[in-house]
């Protein structure tokens, strides 16, 4: 996590430092710095907390210089404080790091015997150390950073400065991404293309192992072992995306009311809705061959996978194993047999789920990934690539990238039941068509449950515990509905399998736990309302979330009843979860946290 950027140019550069920072807030957002070059000489000016801290000191004591580095960050070694804020300096060079260096103690150690005085708790001033100690030792900037680069480990994406040098910014990928920004006599290094899409859209990816040495009037490209590489441009899509909140009081609630739309072009990406089938290429990853697939993600993109797991297995009789990614390598599963290994991920840069794909390609299993982020590394290094449609998605809390990534998965599980032949054309068209008109009733329903959600969620804003309970692929959803409470609102939350509860959480049951059924009525329906029963009679309260049919069925006194139309099995999980999200979004609003960027969390989460 953490956000880098860089700029070389002949105007001053921080304020635009400061606007692509904004851009990259939601890869952290527990202290922000920048450095320019003033006269030869490093200058910074850092501050605690969010970016509006240091806009305002900037404000106060602004910062000259036409070439500078700024940093966005999420802790992880060293608390949140402004000195351990970046830049980090020391001598005559200045560095910004995104990653984790996992030798740091050895080198810190190896330093401070050799004279190094350390000013910081972080394990990115080793680096700032390390080439300072070089440039003392008569290296050449160049050189000094080669030098250090080659004894760094861990994963790290670094842009650094060098005091008396007005011609370089030298950047370097391992592991993180980073990306190069041509512009017009100016350049660019940032951790994303959406940072530096105000400025360019003419964007190099540096390949892992890559250094970079950024100059006014372009970049030059060396892969790990010193050898000049040439890297190829790209024109980025980053820069057509306007990232504003609209009307709304949040982004996250901004990309709750757009899912409508994203969910729409992300089906119409895979099914093709005037003749009512899935498309050709849907089918990429050769399904008819597998004899099991392996899906990994992490944290909602698991949830997501989890729901896929039903399908794939439901629909296209495709027995599926999965994974939470910080896991999957540690169970050394035998990886034999005809297989193939599919990863959700939004970003496309979450370090666990990368070093999943990783493991896994080296098995030399065929892989595809559900992505959001077209450019991420997730997508480069994948075989087959699935994208979500959902544009960027800005709240921490993962929403319209989650509905997508299950419109992505409902469309894959009938490509390859199609090509299992284990769906006739006719079923074909009718789930196809069930999705097709599914979608079409979300907006009206986010609209007619949100008065009634907001009154609710008044109510469970006064609650420490809520628990989600769910069957079949609602029991994924109670799971992502219990976590997007916690994040968001930090009242404490669980999801379990409905059937679970008389399994240990039941005895958790009393009038001060809120009970969350996601109930449609379906054909567990039966199940689940008996497990509504056995709340109740231990004087829990119960908030259903059903249909008329499930609300009809049910003579219990609930807490709240949120009726949602009939549909068919396949659109459940994508219709329900807007409810879910909605619940979570405006109990967060009545805590009074900060729902887009709640503490401790970053986006983009590119340290395992
Ligand atoms: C929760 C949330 C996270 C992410 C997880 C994976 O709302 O957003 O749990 O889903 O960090 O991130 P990606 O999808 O970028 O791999």
């Amino acid at each position: 996590m953490c956000g880098i950027v860089g700029i070389i140019s002949s105007a001053d550069v921080a304020p635009r430092l400061i606007d692509a920072l904004k851009r990259l807030e939601y890869r952290g957002y527990d202290s922000a710095g920048v450095a320019t070059l003033r006269d030869g000489h490093i200058e910074r000016r850092r501050a605690e907390g969010k970016l509006g801290n240091l806009e305002r000191r900037l404000e106060g004591d602004p910062l000259p210089g036409q070439i500078g580095i700024a940093h966005t960050r999420w802790a992880t070694h060293g608390a949140p404080t402004e000195n351990n804020a970046h830049p980090h300096t020391a001598g005559d060079v200045a560095v910004v790091h995104n990653g984790i260096i996992e030798n740091f103690a050895t080198l810190r150690e190896e330093l401070e015997a050799a004279g190094a005085q350390f000013q910081t708790e972080t394990d990115t001033e080793v680096v700032a150390q390390l080439v300072s100690r070089y440039l003392a030792d008569g290296m050449a900037p160049r050189e000094a950073a080669r030098a250090a680069l080659a004894r760094l480990e861990g994963a790290y994406a670094l842009a650094l400065l060098f005091a008396g040098d007005e011609e370089m910014i030298i950047g370097a990928r391992h592991g993180p991404p980073l990306a190069v920004g041509h512009g017009n006599g100016e350049m660019f290094l940032g951790s994303d293309s959406i940072a530096l899409a105000p400025f360019t859209d003419e964007i190099t990816y540096l390949e892992d192992g890559d250094w970079t040495v950024v100059t006014r009037s372009g970049a030059e490209f060396y892969d790990g072992e010193g050898q000049p590489v040439t890297r190829s441009r790209k024109i980025s899509r980053g820069a057509a995306y306007v990232v504003d909140k609209g009307n709304h009081r949040h982004f996250m609630e901004k990309e709750i009311y757009e899912q409508p739309e994203v969910v729409t072009h992300t089906l119409a990406h895979y099914i093709d809705f005037a003749k009512g089938e899935i498309r050709d290429g849907a089918d990429k990853l050769d399904f008819a061959a597998l004899d099991r697939l392996a899906i990994s993600a992490c944290g909602t993109a698991y949830y997501a996978g989890l729901i896929g797991k039903y399908w794939f297995e439901r629909y296209a009789r495709l027995p599926v194993e999965i994974d939470v990614a910080s896991e999957f390598r540690y169970r050394e599963m035998p990886l034999t047999g005809k297989m193939a290994a599919l990863f959700v991920s939004q970003s496309g840069e979450t370090a666990d789920t990368l070093a999943s794909l990783r493991y896994c390609k080296g098995e030399g299993v065929a892989i595809g990934a559900i992505v959001n982020v077209a450019e991420s590394t997730i997508a480069r290094e994948a075989d087959a690539v699935f994208p979500t449609l959902a544009g960027p998605e800005i709240g921490v809390a993962s929403t319209k990238a989650f509905t997508c990534q299950l419109a992505v998965l409902a469309s894959l599980a009938l490509a390859a039941a199609k090509a299992r032949g284990t769906l006739t054309r006719a079923q074909e068209s009718e789930m196809v068509q069930a999705l097709v008109e599914g979608r079409r009733i979300f907006g009206e329903v986010l609209r007619s449950v949100q008065p009634r959600i907001e009154r609710l969620s008044r109510e469970l804003s006064q609650y420490k515990d809520v628990l989600y309970l769910g069957r079949g692929t609602n029991y994924p959803l109670a799971l992502e509905g219990a976590l997007k409470l916690k994040e968001i609102s930090y009242i404490h939350a669980e999801g379990y399998a409905a059937g679970e509860l008389k399994h240990g959480p039941i005895a958790l049951i009393d009038e001060a736990m809120p009970v969350i059924v996601i109930a449609p009525h379906d054909k567990l329906f039966e199940k689940t309302a008996s497990n509504m029963q056995e709340v109740a009679a231990r004087g829990g309260r119960i908030i259903l979330i059903t249909d008329e049919k499930g609300a009809r069925a049910v003579s219990l006194k609930t807490m709240e009843t949120i009726i949602l139309p009939q549909v068919a099995d396949i659109v459940t999980p994508i219709l329900y979860a807007l409810p879910v999200q909605l619940i979570a979004y405006h109990t967060a609003v009545f805590m009074g946290t900060d729902v887009d960027q709640p503490r401790n969390l970053a986006k983009s989460v590119t340290v395992e």
